[in-house]
């Protein structure tokens, strides 16, 4: 395999290409998170309306048995009840279940953000003559966006550090191939603090990235 070639003055490959899992799979599940959390924050902010409250009751079924549950153990169940052919990808697999994960706190992250928005907006709206689905688009929704960016933005870097159990379903992310060099070298601790600084570099940056944005935010909010 690629980790069995490398030769001692490479191993920076091996860092590269766990670093390389680590980022797509987390892209991957934020990606599938935030389609899963708008979905699910829609049905639960609007099921009420419209009479469905059927709707919810699944959407809370779904978030309390991933917020309930280990995702460590979520990983192991979705990968053994997929892992019936020899070829499955584990990276997709992977980049499924985080995401499915993520889908239940990013719906809530969401939900909150839509609720924070005082009632009278809502009200305001349907006096004016617009119906509910404009409502929540051209009123409830752009001022919910504030609310929910900043915390959209720490649910990746959670999902970041996160993905560093994602060994357990053999995937090799930066954890993993930090592992690995060790086993080779018979010196765990160096490869380990090489993965903890740059999972620190990754996470420092965004959170950086982070407070510009939301500093851009809040200056659009004053006018
Ligand atoms: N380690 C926690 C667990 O196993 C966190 C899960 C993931 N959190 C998240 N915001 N996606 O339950």
């Amino acid at each position: 395999s690629f980790y069995n070639a490398i030769v001692p003055d490479q191993r920076y490959l091996a860092y590269l290409e766990g670093l390389k899992v680590t980022i797509l799979i987390s892209l991957m599940a934020i990606i599938l998170g935030i389609a899963i959390g708008i979905i699910v924050a829609v049905i639960k902010v609007s099921a009420a309306n419209y009479n469905m409250k059927w709707l919810s009751t699944i959407c809370n079924v779904y978030i309390n048995i991933i917020r309930g549950t280990p995702l460590m153990v979520q990983l192991l169940i979705i990968y053994n009840l997929i892992f019936t052919s020899r070829n499955t990808n584990e990276l997709i697999v992977g980049a499924v279940c985080f995401g499915i994960n993520s889908g239940a706190y990013v719906a809530e992250i969401i939900r909150a953000g839509i609720e924070s928005i005082d009632r009278g907006q809502m009200e305001a709206g349907r006096s004016l003559g617009l119906n509910y689905i404009q409502t929540m688009r051209l009123i409830i929704l752009p001022q919910a966006v504030r609310n929910i960016l900043p915390a959209l933005g720490n649910e990746f870097i959670v999902l970041i550090k996160e993905t560093s159990v994602a060994g357990v379903i053999a995937v090799t992310d930066l954890t993993k191939a930090a592992q690995y060099i060790g086993s080779r070298t018979w010196d765990i601790l160096p490869p380990l603090i090489i993965a903890a600084l740059c999972y620190l570099i990754m996470v420092m940056g965004l959170s950086k990235l982070l407070s510009i944005f939301e500093r851009r935010l809040a200056k659009g909010d004053r006018h």
